[in-house]
């Protein structure tokens, strides 16, 4: 029998998220598949919703070119921007949009000879001071884009907040006011400037290419949920089984370093999922795990390959019982909590040996 931990992932949920997300922006969504679709399979899910997104986001040519071996049409936006000439070949090549973050890849951009022209996306650092010029520097730099031979039509603007997931934060309402500025003083370029948590704070209506993430998986992309994130549906269950059940005695420890120790006679559930498995090595006791229909505490550290929980209060829990670590009845996001992280990063970080197993539809 195969070792029972595994992460499904619900594509129709993310096809649900990804159209939930395109009816809150005024124009498009591109479906932001970095890092293995954060985690989730960036072949299979921009598969599945090729049907429906018209953009795709990486951050690399190598991420790109995953894309397009597997078939995807559709053009890819290259989000960091070219980080050597052959990347600007590869864009033109492949049909890839270019994000353009300073003077200098626009100096490399003038020395390739392009047989195809690109669309670029000229990013403007309004606040977040990561990438991207500065909002000064825009005119100057647009009106050398747009007179390159290498660039087809209008520049883009492109801008990314700080804090979208605190919609009232003092930096959100400065890069707005600057937005708007923007706006009013580029008209006629057409503007990308919302992740997740700005689409579903009502603040994509200006744009003609939103850049929706984490919402696509279905986890809580702002600090405090809202009547649209309410309506988000997880992607990923991660899941197992109960391989061992024990009683211990008043005293007794559980795991490594004897970290968590028994008040009360116990009954203890070994479950199949370690750090190894994508389970966060943080998370502390207590954290909830869905054993047997049920909500109970995980005790002791994280092992590579076995967590412990607390079963006492579940009778009905036994070797062969199912466990979801998060899921539908556990928020990735109260998981990520637990171990000091959030949940952009658990699934980012599901190991290659945590099979994968494609829902398409609800069963
Ligand atoms: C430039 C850019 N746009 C969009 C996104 C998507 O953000 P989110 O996952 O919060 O929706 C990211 C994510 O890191 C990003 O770096």
């Amino acid at each position: 029998m195969a070792r029972p931990s595994a992460a499904i992932i619900h594509l129709d949920h993310i096809e649900y998220n990804f159209q939930l997300a395109q009816q809150l922006t005024g124009g498009d969504c591109i479906a932001v598949v970095k890092a293995n679709a954060y985690g989730h399979g960036m072949v299979e899910v921009a598969q599945h919703l090729s049907p429906h997104a018209k953009v795709f986001a990486v951050c690399s040519t190598e991420e790109a070119a995953r894309l397009r071996l597997a078939g995807i049409v559709q053009p890819i936006l290259l989000m960091e921007g070219a980080f050597a000439r052959d990347d600007v070949l590869f864009a033109a090549q492949y049909n890839c949009w270019l994000a353009i973050a300073d003077e200098s890849q626009i100096d490399t951009l003038a020395k390739c000879q392009l047989d195809t022209a690109l669309t670029v996306f000229l990013k403007v650092d309004t606040g977040m001071h990561r990438l991207g010029v500065s909002p000064e520097g825009v005119a100057r730099l647009l009106a050398r884009l747009t007179n390159l031979p290498q660039v087809a039509g209008q520049p883009l603007l492109m801008s990314h907040f700080a804090c979208a997931d605190e919609p009232q934060h003092p930096l959100t309402i400065t890069q707005l006011k600057l937005l708007d500025q923007l706006n009013d003083d580029f008209q006629g370029h057409d503007f990308s400037t919302a992740n997740s948590a700005a689409i579903v704070s009502g603040r994509a209506r200006g744009d003609r290419w939103s850049r929706p993430g984490i919402m696509l998986y279905g986890a809580e992309p702002l600090l405090e949920g809202n009547e649209h994130t309410a309506k988000l549906r997880p992607a990923m269950s991660l899941v197992s089984e109960v391989i061992a059940v024990r009683e211990i005695s008043a005293g007794d420890s559980v795991g490594y370093g004897a970290a968590w120790v028994a008040e009360r006679p116990s009954r203890i559930a070994t479950v199949a999922i370690g750090y190894a498995d994508g389970y966060p090595r943080s998370a502390v006791n207590g954290t909830p795990v869905f054993v047997a229909g049920q909500v109970c505490p995980l005790v002791g550290r994280v092992s590579m390959d076995m967590i412990c929980v607390d079963v006492t209060d579940a009778p009905q829990a036994k070797v062969g019982s199912d466990v979801e670590l998060w899921g539908e009845h556990l928020s990735i996001d109260t998981i990520a909590a637990h171990a000091g992280t959030i949940s952009y990063e658990l699934t980012a970080r599901m190991p290659m040996r945590t099979p994968r197993i494609y829902q398409a539809s609800q069963q």
